[in-house]
């Protein structure tokens, strides 16, 4: 089985310019999540995908379902209730996944909700990374130049940029594995971790990276909006269904 699972439980407090979680505004009349929703469900692999949102928002997320999903798809969808912070969510998406009869050769893809440009390649190769690798990230090689400044002033350090990466989503696991890690980390690992990748790493387990895209950008501050409303609306006007999106 593989259990793609989708975070929306955020609030989206670096965004000023609206006033409702990123996830839900609507580009041409189609909210972000549904755009990153279409896009797992297109490559057909996923037997589950667990939408974890702020219960506040069940009833809008139900409408958005019913209204931009298919009814056979909609089979496969399941909802479950956010936690305060982004591993709290991970955690309640786990302990509803645990329901299940799980196997050995399970996979599961954690994609953040804010990220609807996804690839279908990148989800292909990173279900493809888990079961190869038993963990994997899309993750992309960083063109700046990146600068080290503890005191946001002065720059201390430009370290070699040959060796680092921008972590971004899926993040994906042999179900198994990732259930055995998740479960046992502690109270003071939750509290510093910043990435699901992390939880490999604090670990030791070894995670793969695999080629991501700078097009599966995360919607984080207003500029990113504007970026996504604009490669949305231009595609619209080169021609291309909103489905393809
Ligand atoms: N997320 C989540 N549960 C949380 C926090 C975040 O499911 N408690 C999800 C978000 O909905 C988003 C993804 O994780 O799809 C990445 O989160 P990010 O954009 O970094 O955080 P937000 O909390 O949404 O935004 P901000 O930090 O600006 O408040």
């Amino acid at each position: 089985m593989n259990y793609g699972v989708i975070l929306a439980g955020g609030k989206g407090t670096r965004i000023k310019k609206i006033n409702i979680p990123k996830q839900y505004y609507e580009i041409n009349g189609i909210p972000i999540i549904i755009y990153t929703l279409r896009k797992m469900l297109s490559i057909k692999a996923f037997d589950y995908i667990y939408i974890a949102i702020d219960n506040d928002y069940y009833g809008v997320v139900n409408n958005y379902l019913n209204k931009f999903i298919d009814k056979n798809s909609l089979k496969k969808i399941k909802i479950v209730t956010g936690g305060k912070e982004r591993i709290d969510t991970i955690h309640n998406v786990i302990e509803e996944i645990k329901k299940n009869d799980i196997s050995d050769n399970d996979v599961i893809v954690i994609h953040d909700a804010v990220r609807p440009f996804v690839t279908e390649r990148i989800l292909k190769d990173s279900i493809e990374g888990a079961r190869k690798y038993g963990a994997c990230v899309a993750s992309v090689k960083v063109s700046d130049t990146m600068l080290i400044s503890t005191n946001g002033e002065y720059v201390e350090k430009i370290p070699d940029r040959n060796s680092i990466y921008k972590g971004q989503s899926p993040d994906s696991f042999n179900l198994k594995k990732f259930i055995e890690l998740e479960t046992n980390l502690t109270e003071e690992e939750k509290k510093i971790i910043v990435g699901t990748s992390q939880i490999c790493t604090m670990n030791n387990y070894p995670i793969r990276m695999i080629e991501g895209d700078n097009i599966n950008f995360k919607i984080t501050s207003d500029s990113d909006i504007d970026l996504a409303e604009n490669i949305i609306l231009s595609s619209e006007r080169g021609g291309k269904n909103e489905k393809t999106m």
